[in-house]
């Protein structure tokens, strides 16, 4: 089990500026395993230990909210013997570690679709790890799970009619306020393992103007370490906001 105390932080981190809010696309698990003559769903497996291992580590830094993709509203084009795996696999994953993370102050969230194709057991376990944890306040683990930016913005939408918003009332904050959680901040660094560039529809809306940084790391092989490693990167980098340096 991971150590939930911080390995070293290197001191040049710890001066500068750190993210409030983290996002992960968890990537390569698929490959992980593969290179191993394993079939596909150890990977997700394997996974395990880097998720809650990452989790300490943001919580070490002092990120105040850290988003992990963790099946995507595409995901459901995958084999389906793959997809169920990964709907019990998270649903034991969170019988398995709520309490742990629970004990450190971690509050556990959702965002995605409530839909029918995800299986009962696995909201009542969601529903029960957000229960448990609703009122901690060291971090926010926000699991996307059955998340796409589409369709939370679309969701966002379809929330704007239902309240009756007159057009001449839309504008960002109206949107912003209609996501799934509107009360984190929005996310100043994504990081996405496996060395592929691109997002795959991760916090479209709120990641706008987040600093993306990209690791050929698969993720069953990254550690808190390396997410020291993405924030340093952060560090280094020049956020402007369509401004100018002055
Ligand atoms: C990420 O790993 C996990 C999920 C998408 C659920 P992949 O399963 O996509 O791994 P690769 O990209 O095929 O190696
Ligand atoms: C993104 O990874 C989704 C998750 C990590 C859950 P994918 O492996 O599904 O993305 P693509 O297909 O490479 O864009
Ligand atoms: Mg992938």
């Amino acid at each position: 089990m991971p150590d939930p105390r911080p390995v070293e932080i290197p001191a040049s981190l710890s001066s500068g500026h750190i993210p409030s809010h983290v996002g992960v696309v968890m990537d390569g698990n698929g490959r992980w395993a593969q290179r191993r003559g394993l079939p596909r769903t150890d990977g997700h497996g394997a996974g395990e230990v880097a998720l809650v291992d990452t989790t300490y580590g943001a919580l070490a830094l002092g990120v105040r909210a850290l988003t992990v993709y963790a099946f995507s509203t595409e995901n459901w084009r995958r084999p389906v013997d793959e997809v169920r795996y990964l709907m019990n696999f998270n649903r034991s994953l969170l019988e398995r570690r709520q309490h742990e993370l629970h004990e450190v102050g971690i509050r556990i969230v959702f965002s995605g679709r409530r839909d029918w194709r995800v299986p009962r057991g696995v909201l009542k376990r969601m529903d029960e790890a957000s229960e448990l944890t609703k009122n901690n306040t060291a971090m926010t683990l926000n699991i996307a799970f059955n998340y796409g930016g589409r369709a939370e913005i679309v969701d966002a939408v379809k929330r704007l009619i239902e309240d009756g918003v007159a057009a001449k009332h839309v504008d960002d904050k109206a949107i912003a306020q209609r996501l799934y959680h509107p009360e984190l901040p929005e996310p100043d660094l994504v990081v996405r393992t496996s060395g592929e560039y691109r997002t795959s529809n991760f916090l479209m809306w709120e990641a706008a103007y987040a600093e993306l940084v990209f690791t050929d790391v698969l993720w069953p092989d990254f550690r808190r370490e390396d997410l020291y490693e993405a924030v340093a990167e952060f560090q280094r980098r020049e956020r402007r906001f369509g401004g100018i340096e002055q």
